[in-house]
């Protein structure tokens, strides 16, 4: 009887404890992440820390445990020329029918140079795959082979569970496309030109060490998607290549990027409507325009952002630093945002939340008090941030007077002028500011 009871004891013990993992393992939505193994994770503050110990390993001996017995099927078996002037296009299709239709299987991608049209890698597909890319794959850069459509050169969409990798590059050719743009020639209509890479609709994304340049407008854009993992991404433009933002994101929830350096003509990384606990550690942006929330509430759209930490980023040499910006007019949120751990070098608007925005060209700005909405920015903290500002107001925060930014919380905060000169901080309609150990510069009017 002892010996049953004894039995029994231990047996409820196993099945609670059991229980009690497993359902720890489940309910928190961030665990949910698939993580491909890096070991570059833990910097990624303490949002993911537990997770990454506990799950990346489980989760990488899967992938390593099957990457062996996974099905190779490379491109150059399906036609293509590789000699990065002949359209390679159909060989790629080929290949991805193949993996997407047997599943267990790596599109391979040689080192080669691959010539492509825009393409679609769709699924669902059969599950476990993965995409190999060692190769450069060149952009067609005649955008009459755009005509179907011309916002995208190299989609994947509807795919669960994919590991795109490789140490390649993406080069997007965007020169036509940049020159004709109707920020650098006034006379061509504004049109948008295709994002070099796009992921739509994919669930369990990990992108890992490929380079992305020259792309015809956005480099990378990850949209209506769940559960992405991006490290080790070098994105590379010019300057003064037009709205080349580096990562984007809009409606997809549950993202970390990381490790990964961006130098465009636009945003390092944008962050728009539907984007939900989007987490961006050890980022270098410059040059650029930083690292932006927004814009939000444009057309007077109601557009909502939430969960947002920026952990670990150099900014060198942009027009902004971290910003946020909502359009006059627009409505919905921007909240919980962190933004930690950043190095400002030489930035125009290091800090920046313009509630106010509107383009004068298009219609008149409303007049301060008349607003009948914004988007509303709430609970915003900015904590170790130093460096330098290539103006003299390093902090600014733009706010509408009907609709005040709430809960902002300067944090360890010391940003001087580029010459060495005390900077400034310009801040309109605050609600709840607070300051928090050496805030430098402070507000003079709050
Ligand atoms: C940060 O990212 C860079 C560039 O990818 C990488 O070389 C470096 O090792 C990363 N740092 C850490 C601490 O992981
Ligand atoms: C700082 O930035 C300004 C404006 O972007 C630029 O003119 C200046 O040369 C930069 N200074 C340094 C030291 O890089
Ligand atoms: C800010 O810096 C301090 C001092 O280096 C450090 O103790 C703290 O953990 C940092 N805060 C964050 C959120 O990393």
């Amino acid at each position: 009887m002892a010996l049953l009871k004894h039995l029994l004891f231990s047996f409820t013990i196993f099945i609670i404890s059991f229980v009690f993992c497993y359902g720890s393992l489940q309910e928190d939505p961030l665990t949910s992440i698939y993580v491909h193994h890096s070991p570059s994770v833990d910097d990624g503050g303490t949002l993911f820390k537990n997770f990454n110990k506990q799950s990346a390993n489980v989760l990488s001996l899967n992938r390593f445990e099957k990457r062996g017995s996974l099905k190779k099927v490379n491109v150059n078996d399906y036609g293509a020329k590789r000699n990065g002037d002949t359209d390679d296009s159909e060989a790629f299709k080929k290949a991805w029918d193949e993996v997407c239709d047997s599943g267990e299987a790596i599109l391979v991608v040689p080192k080669d140079n691959y010539l492509l049209k825009p393409i679609r890698f769709s699924g669902p597909c059969k599950p476990n795959i993965e995409v190999q890319i060692s190769g450069t794959l060149e952009a067609a850069d005649d955008p009459s082979d755009y005509d179907e459509d011309s916002r995208h050169w190299l989609v994947f969409d509807k795919i669960k569970n994919l590991y795109v990798y490789g140490g390649g590059t993406l080069d997007g050719n965007g020169k036509v496309w940049w020159e004709n743009s109707c920020k650098k020639n006034k006379k061509q209509p504004c049109k948008d030109a295709p994002t070099a890479l796009t992921f739509d609709s994919c669930e369990d994304l990990t992108v890992e060490n490929l380079n992305i340049e020259n792309a015809q407008q956005i480099h990378v854009s990850f949209q209506d998607s769940e559960n992405v993992k991006v490290s080790g991404l070098n994105v590379n433009a010019p300057e003064d290549s037009p709205n080349t933002d580096g990562i984007h994101v809009t409606k997809t929830k549950n993202i970390q990027i990381s490790d990964s350096v961006i130098g465009t003509g636009d945003d390092c990384i944008s962050i728009v409507h539907g984007s939900k606990n989007v987490e961006a550690t050890n980022i270098t942006c410059g040059p650029g325009h930083g690292i932006s929330i927004g814009s939000l509430g444009a057309g007077k759209s109601k557009d909502v952002v939430s969960g947002i930490k920026v952990n670990g980023a150099k900014i060198f040499g942009t027009k902004n630093g971290v910003r946020i910006k909502t359009w006059q007019g627009g409505s919905g949120s921007a909240s919980d945002i962190k933004f930690q751990n950043i190095e400002m070098n030489n930035v125009t608007n290091p800090i920046i939340i313009n509630q106010n925005y509107c383009d004068k060209k298009k219609r008149p700005c409303q007049k301060a008090g008349s607003e009948k909405s914004a988007v509303e920015i709430k609970n915003v903290v900015y904590e170790n941030i130093s460096g330098t500002s290539a103006s003299e107001v390093a902090v600014k925060f733009d706010c509408s007077e009907k609709f005040p930014c709430q809960k902002i919380k300067l944090q360890n905060i010391d940003l001087a002028c580029e010459g060495g000169d005390d900077a400034e901080a310009l801040c309109n309609n605050v609600d709840k500011l607070s300051y928090i150990g050496h805030v430098k510069p402070r507000c003079s009017k709050e």
